[in-house]
């Protein structure tokens, strides 16, 4: 029998998933793509965790767009509504608490390949790929906050009326408070935010995942140094079945606080006359509205800007700390002075080669961690 005919005739044996291995090439992509064999433990997979995540937080949201509508009379109570009806109280909290737990792994992600080196070998790119997938992370979160719309949520589109005031340009984009408490100027800008928030940032984070994944694919990964490096290889899907398995771990722990923890749906926001801050003369910060704890450092600055360096107005709090932010993480791969990747504690430690790349991690978490204490601590300004 001809060669192709007995493949196809293998092919119909083993069934319809084998016809979408072979069609997607995935065989070659998947069990007969051999990676190291050291690579197979937790910290190497929380890369995949986090896209598992994403997956999930994609489909979720998927599901909560069959039933919300950014109407800024309406979204509140919708949201509200939700939180009280079983399973899509399930839904929304799963969506609520992945978004928690993808903040948490992009940030040990990061350091995992920070020590580990891995933008070592001319993969600064693709480190810097994934300063980008974590600014769409933070783009995502902050608009999904918003799109909630509670009194914490308006807070969203207030401070970025009060960075388009800073920089005189309020009334151009029609981005004026006056225009934010009225619910039909609302009602625009919550639907440039939930344009964001379901295309701009998931488009961005599918493209820039696929250009991590093909260069990691391309340029090969890095070893864990506390692990004795054996040249052994194993095959791609035994590390897919490691996702898998702390995945389950993970979003499982996820699923059963969806299931059993209650949310409070916050006070609605003060532009809506069932709210009990409507006609409120305050900001939403003035009327005691904190941001959620993932994005809390961005309030934080504000007040540590505000109220202790006296700079007003005190959204420049949050630009400095984005700044800072984004231009520590930006700067690692090119401080770090060792071109391969460290292979023991002692060469992962060297702060002579290293010393100002550690700095630089350094100044990111001290701004983050900064701005999340005084969140903690701040009183309505
Ligand atoms: C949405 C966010 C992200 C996803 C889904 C993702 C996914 C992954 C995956 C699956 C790997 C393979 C190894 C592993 O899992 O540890 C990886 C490696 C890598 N990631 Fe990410 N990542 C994300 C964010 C980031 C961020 C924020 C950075 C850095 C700022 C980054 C930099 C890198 C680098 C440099 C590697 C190569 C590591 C090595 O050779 O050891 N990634 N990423
Ligand atoms: C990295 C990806 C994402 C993150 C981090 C994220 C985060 C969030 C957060 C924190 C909320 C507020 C939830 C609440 O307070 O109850 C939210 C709401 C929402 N998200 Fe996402 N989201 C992501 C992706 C998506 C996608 C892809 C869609 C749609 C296809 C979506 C649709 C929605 C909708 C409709 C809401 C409003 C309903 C609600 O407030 O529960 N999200 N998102």
């Amino acid at each position: 029998m001809p060669t192709h005919a007995a493949d196809a005739a293998t092919r119909r044996r083993r069934g319809f998933g084998a016809v979408i291995e072979d069609q997607f090439a995935l065989r070659q992509l998947v069990r007969e793509y051999l990676i190291p064999a050291e690579t197979n433990n937790i910290w190497y997979t929380l890369g995949g965790v986090l896209a598992i995540a994403l997956v999930l937080e994609v489909l979720t949201g998927f599901l909560l767009t069959l039933v919300y509508a950014p109407d800024a009379g309406r979204a509140y109570g919708i949201v509200k509504d939700l939180l009280g009806d079983g399973l899509w109280a399930v839904i929304t909290n799963f969506h609520f608490w992945t978004a928690y737990v993808i903040f948490g792994l992009v940030m040990l992600h990061m350091m995992r390949v920070f020590l580990t080196g891995g933008y070592r070998g001319g993969k600064q790119g693709l480190w810097t790929g994934g300063v980008i997938l974590a600014a769409c992370v933070f783009l995502a979160f902050i608009t999904g906050e918003s799109l909630h719309w509670d009194e914490v949520g308006f807070a969203v589109p207030w401070h970025i009326s009060e960075f388009f005031q800073a920089i005189g340009l309020a009334t151009a984009v029609n981005y004026t408070f006056a225009q934010l408490r009225d619910i039909a100027g609302a009602t625009e800008r919550l639907g440039q935010i939930y344009a964001v928030h379901i295309s701009v940032a998931p488009l961005l984070l599918l493209l820039f995942v696929v250009l991590h994944y093909y260069l990691i694919k391309v340029k090969g990964i890095s070893l864990p140094f506390w692990l004795k490096e054996t040249g052994r290889k194993v095959a791609f899907s035994t590390h897919i079945a490691e996702w898998f398995k702390y995945s389950g771990v993970i979003l499982g722990a996820v699923l059963l606080l969806s299931i059993f923890v209650q949310r409070d749906a916050g006070i609605a926001p003060q532009l809506i006359p069932s709210s009990p801050l409507f006609g409120s003369p305050h900001g939403p910060g003035g009327n005691g509205a904190k941001p959620t704890f993932p994005i809390g450092w961005t309030h934080g600055m504000n007040v540590f800007f505000g109220q202790f360096l006296g700079i007003e107005p005190d959204i420049w709090g949050t630009v400095v700390g984005m700044v800072i932010i984004a231009g520590a993480m930006i700067a690692v791969p090119f401080l770090d002075r060792v071109d391969r990747a460290p292979r023991g504690w002692r060469e992962a430690f060297d702060w002579r080669k290293r010393g100002w790349a550690f700095l630089a991690v350094g100044l990111m978490w001290f701004t983050m961690i900064l701005g999340f204490v005084v969140n903690f601590l701040a009183v309505p300004d």
